[in-house]
C-alpha cells in the first residue's frame, strides 16, 4: 500500500521547512517508518532543516538522464533512473530524502518526466509515510510526482496576509490535477500579533480546512533555525516549547490518519 502523503504548502517563509521538519521528527518517535521526505520547493532547505546534506537533485538527474537519452547505449534508460535515483536519496536514520531541485527550463523534458513520475509513483508503495515540502503554487509537484495528497497542509503565518494567502494557494490547489483528502489550516507563530489579526471564521471557512492547528510562535525554534541547527530528534522530542510540541503531536496525528 502506499505510504501516507502530507504536503506543506504556504507563502514563503510561513514555516513549511520548519514544521515539515517537526512532523516528520515527531512521526518518527511514533514509531512511522520509514519516512521519505521529499523537498519539492526549487529554494531547497529541508535537508539544512534535517541534517541531512544533499549532493544531487531531481533536477540533476533529469539533466544527466536526457543527455545519455540522446546517446547510443547498451544500458536501458529504465536502469539507469534507477540506479541514479537510488544515489540521489539521502538516507538517514529512520527516513530517506529526496530533493527536488529547480523546475525545468524551456528544454523538453516529457520523456524523463514520465520515467520520473513512474518511478517515484513507485518508490510510495516503500514507505510508512512521506512529508513533502512544496513550493508555493506546487505546480511542480503535480507536474512531476504527486497527484493524490492524502493531507494538504496550509501553512500560514497568523497576519491578514498570511491567512489571505493560505486562501489562494487553497484554490490553486482545487485547480491542479490532484487528488487531496483532507486539509488542515496551520496558523502559524500565533501569540506575536494577536491583537492584529483576531479568530477570523472566514479565513478558516474560506481555506476550507477540515482542521485548524494553532502553533505558537516559538522563540527558541526561531533562534536553532536562524544559528543554521538541523531540527534533529532530540530538540523535537524535548527543546522545543511544550505548546509547540503539542501543536506538532497534533498536526503529526492529522497526518497519519488519525483523529
Ligand atoms: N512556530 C514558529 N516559531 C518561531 N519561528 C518559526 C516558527 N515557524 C517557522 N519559524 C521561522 O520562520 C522562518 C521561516 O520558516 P521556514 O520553515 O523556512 O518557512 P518556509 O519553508 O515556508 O519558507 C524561519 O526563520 C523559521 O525558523
Ligand atoms: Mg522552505
Amino acid at each position: 500500500m502506499a505510504g501516507r502523503l502530507a504536503a506543506m504548502s504556504g507563502k514563503g517563509g510561513s514555516g513549511k521547512t520548519t514544521l515539515a521538519a517537526l512532523v516528520l521528527r515527531r512521526l518518527l518517535h511514533l514509531g512511522v517508518r520509514p519516512i521519505l521526505a521529499v523537498d519539492a520547493d526549487p529554494n531547497a532547505t529541508l535537508g539544512l532543516a534535517l541534517g541531512a546534506p544533499v549532493e544531487d537533485t531531481i533536477a540533476d538527474l533529469r539533466d544527466r538522464l536526457g543527455e545519455a537519452a540522446l546517446e547510443p547505449s547498451a544500458v536501458p534508460k529504465e536502469r539507469l533512473l534507477d540506479k541514479w535515483l537510488a544515489e540521489l536519496l539521502v538516507e538517514a536514520p529512520g527516513f530517506d530524502l529526496l530533493t527536488m531541485g529547480r523546475p525545468e527550463g524551456p528544454k523538453c523534458y516529457c520523456y524523463v518526466n514520465g520515467l520520473l513520475r513512474r518511478y517515484l509513483k513507485e518508490l510510495r508503495g516503500n514507505y510508512a509515510a512521506l512529508v513533502v515540502d512544496c513550493e508555493a503554487g506546487m505546480e511542480y509537484l503535480s507536474r512531476l510526482t504527486v497527484d493524490d495528497i492524502d493531507t494538504l497542509v496550509l501553512v500560514a503565518e497568523e497576519t491578514a496576509v498570511g491567512l489571505a494567502s493560505a486562501r489562494r494557494i487553497g484554490h490553486l490547489a482545487e485547480r491542479l490535477p490532484i487528488r487531496v483528502r483532507r486539509r488542515v489550516l496551520v496558523r502559524n507563530k500565533t501569540g506575536l500579533a494577536e491583537a492584529a489579526v483576531s479568530d477570523h471564521p472566514s479565513a478558516v471557512s474560506l481555506a476550507r480546512a477540515d482542521a485548524v492547528i494553532r502553533v505558537p510562535f516559538d522563540a527558541g525554534l526561531y533562534r536553532r533555525c536562524a544559528a543554521g541547527e538541523p531540527i534533529d530528534a532530540a530538540f523535537a522530542a524535548e527543546s522545543a516549547a511544550p505548546a509547540t510540541r503539542a501543536a506538532v503531536a497534533a498536526l503529526a496525528d492529522l497526518c497519519r490518519g488519525k483523529e
